[in-house]
């Protein structure tokens, strides 16, 4: 880490190998950057990763929370906090039913109500780099830092192309 994605798909794929590293326990997965980031779009690797079609994972404007069944059973819950002000209108929207045992719950926004998350989650944040994004990660308590490692070790040694310190490279801005 962090990693370098040079695409969307290299996004969705980084998702869909975060997903795919995940177990009955569940996640909680807190996603965080600017507008246009590329959060949504790590969900639907996310989704794509546990077999639904990665367009069922949308941004609806005025829902707080989308709940997608799983085909292996569980649900992904994709939360986006960018309208949420306070903890309870996300309880009222339905947040201890969402972070059941075993739940995956993965949020946009995140940052906006800090306070209402497990403090066992993992932390991933998403810049710009050009047109490229850079996506680090970083796991608070031991479920996820074992799913961090799992992730970690999941990528296909190059595919993913962690970019160290160099700059110089080939990615032009958008
Ligand atoms: N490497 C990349 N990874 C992800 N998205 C990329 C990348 N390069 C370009 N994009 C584009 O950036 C946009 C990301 O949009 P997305 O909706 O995922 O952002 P977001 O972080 O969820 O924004 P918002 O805060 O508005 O919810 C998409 O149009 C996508 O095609
Ligand atoms: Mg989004």
């Amino acid at each position: 880490m962090p990693l370098h994605s040079p695409t969307p798909e290299a996004t969705q794929e980084l998702g869909a190998a975060l997903a795919r590293a995940i177990g009955s326990e569940g996640a909680v997965v807190l996603l965080t950057g600017p507008l246009g980031a590329g959060k949504t779009c790590f969900v639907k690797g996310i989704a794509a990763g546990l077999g639904l079609p990665p367009d069922r994972v949308q941004s609806p404007t005025f829902v707080i929370a989308q709940e997608l069944p799983l085909p292996a059973g569980g649900t992904l819950v994709h939360v986006d906090c960018y309208r949420v002000s306070s903890e309870a209108e996300l309880e009222s929207a339905g947040l201890l039913d969402w972070l059941a045992p075993g739940a995956l719950v993965v949020a946009e926004w995140a940052e906006r109500v800090p306070d209402a998350w497990p403090t066992d989650h993992l932390a991933i944040a998403i810049a710009r780099d050009g047109g490229a994004r850079t996506i680090s990660a970083r796991a608070h308590g031991p479920a996820s830092e074992a799913l961090l490692a799992r992730w970690q070790a999941s990528h296909p040694a190059g595919s993913l192309d962690p970019r160290e310190s160099s700059n110089a490279s080939q990615d032009r801005g958008s």
